[in-house]
């Protein structure tokens, strides 16, 4: 693979404008699952998850939690730290591979819950690297004068779509979600640059077979457990790798700073063996790295969304400080985001 990346852009270069993140918030489901707990339900060991992911726990929704319940708990914090009503949002936009139905949106219903009659909505699928996606949508609104308010949610209830029967793949994954309030500021910070790619010949790495127009939801796709996410987890860990050290390497080349820059790299919380392979790659210090994914797993499009929202509150990340963000999901998908918190 060879990510090309288009629209080589500095946002910062805008005069007058700037993208800032106002507010950040996130939510996580209160049911927790251990290795242990999966240990009695797959051949698998803590041993074996702890080695080979990091990962410790995951949460899980409850039956009657969906995904527009979890977006709406953490747009609600975000939108209380930025200071912003529900009809001051002109715009919702939900990154998501686990909406409530196949439609309406997620966003329309977020947009109910949360009673922001005023703002359009939809939804965006690009898996795990949803969020940055999202913010780059988000962006491109904000600096074209269309919106002055946006909302960026990242929201995913993966346990409906696992297969609690395959351990290559039900011990990795969490519920949860992440929102930010995107405005204008007249200040020299927030989103500096972000970059997108994809790569479709490859999305047989990471799919779900049934309940689209290609394979519609049957007796025989139930019984052939089609309705579950699917995984070639080494191939995925190879490009996985590749993608986000690419992705990273060009949005700090167009905000021409180095890695010694950056106070807090968030990657996408997947595997702790890809974050640190990154990290390397990228001549990060260890210390740089942020890793929560011992607590909730792979998240998909929540993960570094819920990532930045402990960074901000934990103090890891302080006003002024400058963040890289960096995702890779199905698709296959990638990005990278440069932010001045
Ligand atoms: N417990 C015990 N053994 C297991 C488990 C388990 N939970 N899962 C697999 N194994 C076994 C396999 O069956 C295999 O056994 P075999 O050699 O007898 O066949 C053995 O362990 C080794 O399996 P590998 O696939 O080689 O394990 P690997 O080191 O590649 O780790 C993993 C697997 C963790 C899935 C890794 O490949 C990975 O993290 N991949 C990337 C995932 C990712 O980044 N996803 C991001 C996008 S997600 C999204 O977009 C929604």
């Amino acid at each position: 693979m060879s990510p090309k990346f288009k629209n080589p852009r500095a946002r910062h270069n805008f005069v007058g404008r700037t993208c800032s993140i106002t507010g950040i918030g996130s939510y996580v489901p209160e049911k927790i699952l251990t290795n242990h707990d999966l240990e009695k339900m797959v051949e698998t060991s803590d041993e074996w998850i702890v080695t080979r992911t990091g990962i410790r726990q995951r949460r899980i929704a409850a039956k009657d939690e969906f995904t527009s319940d979890m977006a709406a708990k953490a747009a609600q914090r975000a939108m209380k730290m930025a200071g912003v009503t529900a009809g001051q949002i002109d715009l919702i936009v939900v990154a998501t591979i686990t909406p409530d139905m196949p439609f309406p949106a997620t966003a329309c219903l977020l947009q109910h819950k949360i009673g922001a009659t005023g703002a359009a909505a939809f939804d965006l699928e690009a898996a795990c690297s949803g969020f940055i996606y999202g913010l780059e949508i988000g962006q491109q609104f904000i600096m074209s004068r269309t919106y002055d308010t946006v909302l960026v949610v990242g929201a995913e209830k993966l346990s409906a779509i696992t297969d609690w029967t395959d351990r290559n793949t039900c011990v990795l994954f969490g519920d949860g979600a992440g929102a930010v309030i995107l405005q204008n500021r007249e200040r020299s910070h927030g989103l500096l640059t972000a970059v997108m790619g994809a790569d479709g010949e490859k999305g047989d790495l990471l799919f779900m077979p049934a309940g689209g127009s290609r394979c519609p939801a049957s007796k025989s796709t139930v019984n052939a457990r089609m309705h579950y996410l699917r995984m070639e987890g080494k191939e995925t860990f190879k490009n996985a790798i590749q993608a986000m050290k690419s992705a990273a390497t060009e949005v700090l080349r167009r905000c021409e700073i180095d890695i010694s820059r950056i106070k807090c790299v968030i990657p996408h919380q997947a595997n702790r063996r890809i974050i640190d392979a990154v990290g390397e790659r990228l001549g990060a210090k260890p210390e740089q790295l942020f890793v929560n994914l011992e607590k909730y797993g792979n998240t998909s499009a929540a993960s570094v969304a819920i990532a930045l929202d402990e960074a901000v509150a934990s103090g890891r990340v302080t006003r002024g400080d400058l963040v890289l963000l960096i995702v890779f999901g199905a698709g296959l998908t990638w990005g990278a985001a440069v932010i001045e918190w």
